[in-house]
């Protein structure tokens, strides 16, 4: 259903070079990728078009009727959860003549109400009846062809919730590979097992740039010293986050195979997060609630990652976990982007105490949050300057090339396929670029 006659338009091989020993691997990629519409189509049809992409969270849709919009590449869609209680993603395209039924970014009700002609369609999407029915007494006609349309592939990992444009593909295990067992860690450290993601609020910016400027940040530890120097100076005693991003860093980066990677900064910040898990009340709490539902071992491991505070993690082509938020990069056009970030807090399971947990970790992850993520915040400014300034830089036509190729020679195969390098280099940058030739390539 995803013609490729945009993509054929696009000589792929003309916009990567690669090295000969890895020539599957782009190590430069052409300055066309960020400035020109028809990669940008090809984009949006081999990339959104087919693979598995973040809808939203199982806990923003807790009961019938309640309802979340976002996009698919270009795609809108409505993530809902019909009256028998299960999810759907239903395209956010009336049957009649195409205006979307839903404006809200989040909410309730029982029906969609197309504002154009009135049809009202069921959280299931179907269609309950035409307006002024008499006109439409044509016995060829039935309201139950005009049922709204739904992505072909629908699945969920640890509630979170991913659609395909596609029939057919990997499913979205396979899809995840490696990255599975990060959002394990993510969603281990809430004392209940589960989180809150989305309904809390979010907040949003977008950028005069390419999204794939973003995809690239969000997994690169090379820029965090120079972009971040005044924050991370005062972030943490002993320079300890000026320590995970220097050239002498003990932490590494890691091509999860994919196209999704790692910044994995627990070399650093394991300790420091035991620590102080032991030092406080609360921390303590939450160590025992942990230890009670997931065992000692897996508890500690949990701690000692304490959720995005000890890595970054992209999952392809669009969606980041970093530090206490979920972060989805949505491409507007070739020059323009709008990003959104949810914060992930997590739900007690109800009791007093846990509940009462709950309430006191979500408070310090939600300032954590808004000190270098929030609008005013130490962070996203410098980020959002810099994508400005690469699509500002890509104006010059006469240097076609951007660099990925640090740390390649230095890099290790890990059993499980991943390449490991380190903190500072470019490995990241290179699995999203793999990934992308071989969509693009077909
Ligand atoms: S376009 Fe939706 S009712 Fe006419
Ligand atoms: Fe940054």
């Amino acid at each position: 259903m995803h013609g490729s006659t945009e993509a054929a338009a696009v000589d792929v091989g003309s916009l990567v070079l690669c090295p000969e020993v890895d020539p599957a691997t782009p190590h430069r990629v052409h300055r066309r990728l960020y400035t020109d519409p028809a990669v940008f189509a090809a984009e949006m049809d081999a990339i959104f078009g087919r693979t598995w992409v973040y809808v939203g969270h199982e806990s923003e849709i807790p009961e019938p009727g309640a309802f979340t919009s976002t996009l698919i590449g270009r795609t809108p869609v409505i993530l809902t959860r019909t009256d028998a209680g299960e999810i759907a993603v239903l395209l956010n395209r009336c049957t009649h003549r195409a205006a979307t039924v839903c404006q809200e970014r989040r909410g309730q009700n029982r029906f969609f109400r197309c504002p154009y002609h009135g049809w009202s369609f069921r959280p299931d999407g179907t269609l309950v009846g035409f307006t002024y029915a008499d006109g439409y007494d044509d016995p060829d006609v039935s309201a139950d062809d005009f049922t709204l349309g739904r992505p072909p592939r629908v699945a969920s990992y640890r509630g979170f919730v991913f659609a395909s444009l596609a029939a057919d593909g990997p499913s979205l295990t396979e899809h995840l590979g490696n990255a599975a067992a990060y959002i394990d860690l993510l969603v281990d450290l809430s004392p209940s097992g589960r989180l809150v993601v989305g309904a809390p609020g979010e907040s949003r910016y977008s950028y005069p740039g390419n999204w794939k400027i973003q995809s690239e940040n969000g997994v690169d530890g090379y820029h965090a010293n120079f972009v971040h120097l005044a924050f991370l100076e005062g972030a943490a005693p002993d320079n300890k986050a000026l320590r995970m991003f220097a050239g002498t860093s003990p932490c590494r980066s890691v091509d999860l195979g994919h196209g999704h990677a790692l910044l994995d900064q627990r070399p650093v910040m394991a300790d420091p997060f035991e620590r102080r898990a032991a030092a406080t009340p609360q921390g303590r709490a939450h160590r025992a609630a942990l230890e009670e539902r997931l065992g000692a071992e897996r508890a500690r491991e949990v701690i000692r990652t304490s959720g995005g505070l000890g890595f970054n993690l992209l999952v392809y082509p669009n969606l980041l976990f970093i530090q206490y938020h979920v972060r989805v990069v949505q491409p507007v056009a070739v020059d323009r982007t709008e990003v959104v970030l949810f914060p992930i807090l997590f739900e007690g399971d109800g009791t007093l105490e846990s509940d009462e947990l709950a309430l006191g970790l979500n408070a310090e992850r939600l300032r954590g949050h808004e000190g270098f993520y929030g609008p005013a915040g130490g962070g996203v400014p410098g980020d959002l300057e810099m994508f400005r300034r690469v699509q500002e830089g890509l104006a010059v036509e006469q240097v076609e090339w951007l660099s990925f190729e640090r740390g390649r020679t230095r890099e290790s195969r890990e059993p499980d396929g991943s390449r490991v390098g380190h903190m500072t280099d470019e490995g990241p940058q290179r699995s999203f670029y793999r990934r992308w030739l071989a969509e693009m390539a077909g």
